[in-house]
C-alpha cells in the first residue's frame, strides 16, 4: 500500500486510509525497536536532510534516530550556524543541499506555510516537522498512535485539547486527525487563546471550563503556552493561567474515573501542567516521545521513493 500524497505537509492533506497506513506501519516499526538490533536496511542509499530553522529537542532527535534506524544517510542543518545567518534564502539553501543528491527534506520553520512553499519549488519529498502556527503532522500521528496504544481505539474516543489552541500547530494537526478518525473533540482554554469560529470551521466543541472538560474526556492532551508566538498579553499572568486552566492533581482526584494525560512537550511545569500530574501514573508523555521514533520511521519509509 502507498500513501496518497508525495509529501507530508499536514494532516489536512491525508486521507483516513493514509493515517491508518502510517499507524499500522508504525506498529511494525515499534516491534523492530523492541529487538536487540533496532536497525533495518529499509532506507539504505536514501539521503535525508533535517532542516531546522526553529529550535527543537524531541522532533529533531526523533527524526534523526528514525532515519538512522532505517539506515538512511543523514545530514543535519541548523539555521543559526549556517549561511542562512548570512542572508541566504530558504530556496537557495535547499537547492544547494539538494545538489548534493539529497532525497528527502525534513523541515521545521517558524513561518506557517514554509514547507508548502518549498514543495512547489523542489523535486524532493518534504516532511513538515512543524511550521509556525499551522501544522505538526508527525506529532499528531504519534499522539494518535499513543492514544490508540493506551486506550485501544481512536474512533469514539473523547479527547480534550487544553490550553493555547490559537498558537498551537499540535492542536490543529490533532483536530484534523481526530476528526478524520472519528474521535470526539472538546477544546478548552481562555477565550483569548481559542480562535473564533473554531466550532463551525472544524466541528469541535469549545468550552472554557476545564473541570467540565476533564469530567467529559477519556484523554486530556495538554498544550504548552507559547509565549514566543504571543506579541501581546492574552492572559493576565502565568500564575493566574495556572490557577484557572492549569491541570492539577486535585482536579483529577475529583473525577471519580481515570483519564489519560498527554503533552507534546516541552512542558511549562507549574503553568499548564503541574509536575505531579506530568510525572503521575496516568501520564503517557514519555510514551509519546518513545512512539515518535516508530511513527517517524513509518512516515519516512512510506514517503521514500515517491520523489520525482
Ligand atoms: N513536541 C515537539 O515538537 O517538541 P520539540 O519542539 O522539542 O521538537
Amino acid at each position: 500500500m502507498k500513501l496518497s500524497t508525495k509529501h507530508l505537509l499536514g494532516i489536512k492533506d491525508l486521507t483516513k486510509a493514509d493515517i491508518q497506513l502510517i499507524l499500522s506501519t508504525a506498529s511494525q516499526f515499534k516491534e523492530v525497536l523492541q529487538r536487540p538490533v533496532k536497525k533495518v536496511p529499509s532506507l539504505r542509499d536514501v539521503t535525508i536532510v533535517n532542516l531546522f530553522y526553529e529550535n527543537s529537542t524531541r522532533t529533531r532527535m526523533s527524526f534523526e534516530l528514525a532515519e538512522r534506524r532505517l539506515s538512511a544517510d543523514v545530514l543535519n542543518f541548523t539555521a543559526s550556524s549556517s549561511s542562512a545567518a548570512k542572508g541566504e534564502t530558504l530556496l537557495d539553501t535547499v537547492n544547494n543541499i539538494l545538489s548534493m543528491k539529497v532525497d528527502l527534506v525534513v523541515m521545521r520553520h517558524s513561518a506557517s506555510g514554509a514547507p508548502h512553499f518549498l514543495a512547489k519549488h523542489i523535486p524532493a519529498a518534504i516532511v513538515n516537522a512543524g511550521d509556525g502556527i499551522n501544522e505538526h503532522p508527525t506529532q499528531a500521528l504519534l499522539d494518535a498512535f499513543s492514544m490508540q496504544e493506551k486506550t485501544g481505539r481512536i474512533e469514539g474516543l473523547k479527547v480534550a485539547i487544553i490550553g493555547d489552541i490559537m498558537h498551537s500547530r499540535v492542536a490543529l494537526s490533532n483536530m484534523y486527525l481526530l476528526k478524520k478518525m472519528g474521535a470526539e473533540i472538546t477544546v478548552v482554554g481562555p477565550p483569548t487563546l481559542i480562535p473564533k469560529y473554531l466550532e463551525e470551521a472544524l466541528g469541535v466543541r469549545v468550552t472554557y471550563n476545564v473541570q467540565e472538560a476533564l469530567q467529559w474526556c477519556d484523554v486530556a492532551n495538554v498544550l504548552r503556552i507559547q509565549l514566543e508566538r504571543q506579541n501581546q498579553p492574552l492572559f493576565s499572568s502565568l500564575r493566574e493561567y495556572n490557577l484557572a486552566y492549569g491541570i492539577k492533581q486535585k482536579m483529577l482526584d475529583k473525577l471519580g474515573k481515570e483519564i489519560v494525560i498527554m503533552h507534546p512537550g516541552p512542558i511549562n511545569r507549574g503553568v499548564e501542567l503541574d509536575s505531579d500530574v506530568a510525572n503521575g501514573p496516568h501520564s503517557i508523555i514519555l510514551n509519546q516521545v518513545e512512539n515518535g521514533v516508530a511513527v517517524r520511521m513509518a512516515a519516512l519509509y512510506l514517503l521514500a521513493g515517491r520523489a520525482d
